[in-house]
């Protein structure tokens, strides 16, 4: 049977990766955290010294470079580099952490605009999640309720406030001020509205507002209504 699919949505901060890894861990799913691909991608593209705004260039990376992401508790991401001519092929690289780095988040608008990129990572997406065997996956991201999965039986786009969202990515980045998160939180959702609408719920999407609630009842929040739904 196909997997029971949790479709989560929201920007940057709103508590949505680290409340769908626990709800989906509680749940007995999977986890797939779909931005994690667009960082690995602009963090190959930097490697590679593909200019990150030409989406062809971009799209012929996608291409050719060998990724690898695993479900099962913690997300593993790997990127496979191409191998130069006569030279031999590397070991896949484990790029988990380094996606996250603020250098990174400061740049990964630029590969996420190209449409024909979207597209195939959408398909990379919906492939990993058909063939997990899974009893469900849930899958978080910017359009997943809109655009990757919108006949997802659960879709819920999780928000919080700005000054919510930048007091949390600040405990995660020490060294960084809290006008210095928040400034990029507000930059980084500007560039990535301007491609899907993650502000507003879709439809049939279901709104949780974190700004007021521990991560405890976040998770609950989400398990909810999932057992709502099934
Ligand atoms: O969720 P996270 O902050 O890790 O996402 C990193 C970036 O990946 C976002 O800023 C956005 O540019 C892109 N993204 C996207 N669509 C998704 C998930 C992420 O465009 N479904």
């Amino acid at each position: 049977a196909a997997p029971l699919l949790v479709a989560i949505d929201g920007p940057a901060g709103s508590g949505k990766s680290s409340v769908s890894r626990e709800a989906a861990g509680r749940l007995g799913f999977g986890i797939l955290d779909t931005g994690a691909a667009y960082r690995a991608l602009a963090w190959a593209a930097l490697q590679a010294g593909v200019d990150l705004d030409d989406d062809g260039a971009v799209l012929a990376l996608l291409e050719s470079w060998g990724f690898t992401i695993t479900m099962r508790g913690e997300q593993w991401v790997t990127v496979t580099l191409p191998a130069a001519e006569g030279v031999v092929p590397s070991d896949p690289v484990d790029v988990t952490a380094a996606i996250r780095e603020p250098s990174i988040s400061g740049q990964v608008s630029r590969v996420s605009k190209h449409p024909e990129v979207r597209e195939r990572l959408n398909a990379m997406f919906r492939r990993i999640v058909a063939e997990s065997g899974l009893p469900g996956v849930v899958i978080e991201g910017r359009d997943i309720t809109t655009v990757v999965a919108p006949d997802a039986p659960v879709r819920i786009l999780m928000t919080a406030s700005p000054e919510v969202r930048a007091q949390r990515r600040a405990g995660e980045l020490p060294g960084l001020s809290h006008e210095q998160v928040l400034a990029d939180i507000v930059a980084r959702d500007a560039k990535d509205a301007q491609v899907v609408d993650f502000f507003n719920p879709a439809p049939g999407v279901t709104l949780v507002d974190t700004s007021e609630l521990d991560f405890e009842q976040s998770v609950g929040a989400v398990i909810d209504i999932v057992r709502t739904a099934r």
